[in-house]
């Protein structure tokens, strides 16, 4: 099969979050099992500095507006890993600060920008290959299908390819006024509610809903919850509606650059066998942080987040008084919205004697954090599906974590019994229960055999994208045959 991915973030090229380290992987796990795979991304800012010579591979197509023509290059980002990229390049929409828009919130034109993207796709691929699937990604690139089973209703290159849509977070849609509609060039019929309109609103999400042959969620448990309102973010009507096309399926990781034991950005190598490197990782973190001197005894609590609600930091922020009160030392890593960076800073100038912010975007201070923490702490309000409990548990550090979506999936709590389990869940959206199991998370590190048991049951997951991938190839092979 030919498989077409289309996402506004894909690492290395450009990262905000999680869904860079999808786009980055997946497709490549998905071309081992001899597919041709093909990745489409807009061509930002970010994008441009991985791009040595630029190539073109279409010098112009032409995307129709209400009273006027946008014009978009196709750059050829070439082969890697069996993979071919391509940018979209439209200068005045993407050569941008950023991807979304400035700190205090989104670019007003991101309708434009995205509803550009996704046409710009279809066209493309039409000189450039037309795939069995197109497997777009979060709202960014919902509009796809939109397009491909409206106004390309009737193109006989394009009209058998199906169709996946992944939601990597319900919690963003895509909310634009109803006259984007029509500025799309969309027919009117699709603005009513049992397709994309949303409290008088466009939104673009809702569409993808729709509209896609497949759906997918980057969680079992995290399927189940959009179905519901407390998650469904108003998309569970439409969500049950599509609930015998919508799959949960848990995201996998890139051990060959999340791993303590080849890991070129820590201080030392460690592994389950021989666990001493931890050690120095732990003292190298809490140099790079200006953290005063940590007793060995001291546990080092890792945050490592995008600064957003999203994560709970409105949890952590009630304890974190109560927390210094006990044997720990937490370093905060993380960059957002102003009002948790504030938060932090001004935490920071409260308790610096047991806690230290760096509010940067740094990969080498990520897996500082990873490696050199005892414990993750991971206190979502809600969580799609997360990556950095997983990669905590390879590095040996301990995640605390609220029992909701993927990390309900990822982490086992401790059984002191059978000394089974790989980390601690506490269930409520409540503070005092988030402290109780910190609490009962530092208590099991002081007893050292306990600590390295539960730090070697984690080391031992297997998280890797063997077995998501073959789940996707299923859903794509399910879509191809009902195309068919
Ligand atoms: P989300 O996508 O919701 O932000 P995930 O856990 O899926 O959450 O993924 C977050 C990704 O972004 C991880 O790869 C994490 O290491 C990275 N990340 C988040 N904040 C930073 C930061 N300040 N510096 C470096 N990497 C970060
Ligand atoms: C989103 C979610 C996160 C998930 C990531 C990759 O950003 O917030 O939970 O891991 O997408 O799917």
């Amino acid at each position: 099969m030919h498989i077409v991915f289309v996402a506004s973030e894909c690492a290395p090229f450009v990262k905000t979050g999680g869904l860079a380290d999808v786009i980055g992987e997946l497709p490549r796990e998905i071309a081992k099992h001899g597919h041709q795979v093909t990745v489409y991304v807009p061509y930002y800012r970010q994008v441009q500095s991985h791009v040595k010579e630029k190539k073109i591979a279409i010098p112009s197509i032409t995307i129709p507006f209400a009273y006027y023509n946008r014009f978009v290059t196709v750059v050829d980002g070439g082969k890697r890993d069996g993979v071919q990229y391509y940018f979209i390049d439209c200068p005045e929409l993407f050569d941008r600060e950023e991807p979304y828009g400035p700190q205090t919130g989104e670019y007003t034109d991101n309708w434009e920008r995205f509803g550009l993207f996704c046409r710009a796709v279809l066209e493309a691929s039409k000189q450039l290959g037309v795939p069995d699937l197109f497997h777009a990604h979060d709202w960014q690139a919902a509009m796809l299908s939109v397009y491909l089973r409206t106004v390309y209703y009737f193109d006989s290159a394009l009209r058998n390819a199906g169709t996946v849509l992944t939601i990597h977070n319900a919690g963003y849609q895509g909310w634009f006024p109803p006259a984007t509609t029509e500025n799309l060039l969309l027919p009117w019929d699709i603005f009513t509610v049992d397709k994309l309109e949303f409290y008088n609103t466009f939104n673009f999400l809702k569409g993808g809903i729709v509209y896609s042959d497949a759906l997918t969620a980057v969680s079992p448990t995290y399927a189940k919850e959009i179905q519901t309102p407390e998650f469904g973010n108003g998309m569970e009507d439409s969500l049950q509606k599509r609930a015998a096309d919508l799959y949960g399926i848990l995201n996998g990781v890139d051990y060959a650059k999340w791993n303590p034991e080849t890991d070129g950005k820590i201080a030392a190598h460690f592994s389950p066998k021989d666990l001493s490197g931890k050690a120095e990782c732990r003292r190298d973190l809490l140099h790079a942080f200006g953290a005063p001197h940590v007793g060995e005894d001291t546990a080092v609590l890792g945050i490592l987040s995008r600064f957003v609600t999203q994560k709970g930091f409105d949890l952590t922020a009630q304890i974190v008084e109560r927390l210094t009160f006990e044997n720990i030392f937490l370093v905060v890593l993380g960059t957002g919205e102003a009002y948790y960076e504030n938060l932090f800073k001004s935490l920071h100038d409260r308790f610096s004697h047991k806690m230290s912010v760096r509010v940067t975007y740094d990969e080498t201070l990520a897996h500082k954090v990873e490696a050199g923490s005892d414990i993750y702490l991971m206190p979502s309000r809600y969580e799609p599906c997360g990556l950095n409990q997983i990669y905590s548990l390879k590095y040996g550090t301990v995640p605390v974590v609220r029992a909701t979506g993927g990390l309900v999936d990822t982490v086992e709590e401790w059984n002191p019994e059978t000394r089974t389990g790989t980390g601690f869940k506490f269930y409520g959206y409540e503070a005092d229960d988030y402290l109780k199991t910190v609490q009962h998370a530092l208590a099991v590190f002081h007893d050292k055999d306990a600590w390295h048991t539960l730090m070697r049951n984690g080391m031992a997951q297997d998280f890797s994208w063997t077995k998501p991938a073959e789940e996707y190839i299923k859903v794509y092979e399910e879509v191809a045959r009902r195309r068919n």
